[in-house]
Parts: structure tokens; sequence; C-alpha cells
């Protein structure tokens, strides 16, 4: 990212339906290819990473980008569950990593789901992901449980940051 880039973290809409697929695409080979493969990486593009399976997020206004420069580079998206929140996806390009983008994404989920009143995050990561382990851990973010993947799909960890209610201090 140059200095002086123009950082804008917003809610998406469906204009920006084509960048927040090619954030998944460009992410998802080099992520997981080394860590779980090229099957897996090719059943996740195909499952997760489709205009069917992402304008509905979009439309329910729960997928948040990262613009640098008026270009998308990060996404996140999150849903609703049980009082909880689901981060369902968090990604940068991988030219745009650890540069503080994933973190203003991930501040700007915590907020809203202060704000909302959930009283956790609950995230899955799969086993391998050691980058994204360490990261999450950094914001506070601890292990819940492991689940298998079976039939060779890799295992996943779950982890939970508790979120504070209201009346308490952050
Ligand atoms: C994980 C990911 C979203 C993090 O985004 P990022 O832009 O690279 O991270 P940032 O540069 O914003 O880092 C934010 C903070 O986390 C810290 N951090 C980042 N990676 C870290 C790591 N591996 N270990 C410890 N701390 C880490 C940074 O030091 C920074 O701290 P600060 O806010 O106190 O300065 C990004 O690397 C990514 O897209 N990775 C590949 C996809 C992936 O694995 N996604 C998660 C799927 S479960």
């Amino acid at each position: 990212m140059s200095e002086g880039a123009n950082i804008v973290i917003r809610q998406a809409d469906g204009e920006d339906l084509t960048e927040v697929l090619e954030v998944g695409h460009k992410t998802w080979p080099v992520t997981y290819g080394p860590i779980a493969g090229d099957d897996y990486v090719a059943m996740g593009l195909a499952k997760w990473w489709t205009q069917e399976a992402t304008i509905p997020a979009i439309r329910a206004g729960r997928v948040t980008v990262a613009e640098v420069d008026g270009r998308v580079v990060g996404m996140t998206s999150v849903g609703p569950s049980e009082g909880h929140l689901n981060l369902w996806k968090l990604y940068v390009l991988p030219d745009q990593q650890g540069t503080g983008l994933g973190g203003r994404l991930m501040r700007a989920v915590i907020d809203k789901a202060v704000e909302d009143g959930h009283d956790a995050i609950r995230l899955s990561y799969i086993l391998g992901n050691d980058n994204a382990a360490q990261f999450y851990e950094h914001f506070g973010f601890v292990e819940t449980e492991r689940e298998s993947g079976g039939s060779g799909m890799p295992d996943n960890v779950w982890m939970q940051l508790a979120l504070p209610q209201p009346g308490e201090d952050a």
C-alpha cells in the first residue's frame, strides 16, 4: 500500500460483487493450497465464492469491505446465530496483507457486534492455518473446540471472543 493511500472500511453493496469474489479467488489458492490441497481450494471456491452464495450476504448488509484508493482489497462476512455472531469470512489480498487492513476489518466487526448487542463472536479456521490462528489470538479469541473435517477434509478449529455487555467496561 502506498503512503497516503485512501483507506475506507464500509458495508459492501451490489457494485462490489465482482471485487469481493476476486478477493476470495485470489486469496484461497495461496492460503489453502499448501495446507489443504488444490481439491479443497476448488471445492471452497465453488461452494462459498460464487455470485449465488455472495449476493444474499451483501443484500443482508453482512459483508464489509476494505477499499484502498477505490479498489476492494479485503472483505469480511458475518451472520447472527443464537445471540452470538459468526465471522464466516475474513480475507485480504495476498499483496496487501500485513498492512493493517485485516485488523481494521476485524475491529469494525467487533464494534458492530457490540453495538448490536451480541454476546460473543465465533469463528473457525482450518487446522494448519497458523497465521490466522495467531491473528485471532492477537485480538483475544480463544479456542473452544476442534471439529473433525471427515472425508479427507481438513479439521476446523473453533474460537470465540466474549464481548463486553452493556454496563461493562470494554
Ligand atoms: C489473516 C488476515 C485477514 C490478517 O489481515 P492482515 O491485513 O494481514 O493483518 P494486519 O496487518 O491488519 O494485522 C492486524 C494486527 O494483527 C497482528 N497480526 C497479524 N498477523 C499476525 C500473526 N500471524 N501473529 C500475530 N499477530 C498478527 C498485527 O501485528 C496487527 O497488530 P496491531 O493491530 O496491534 O498493529 C490476512 O493475513 C489474510 O487474509 N490471510 C489469508 C486468509 C486467511 O487465512 N483468512 C482467515 C481465514 S479463517
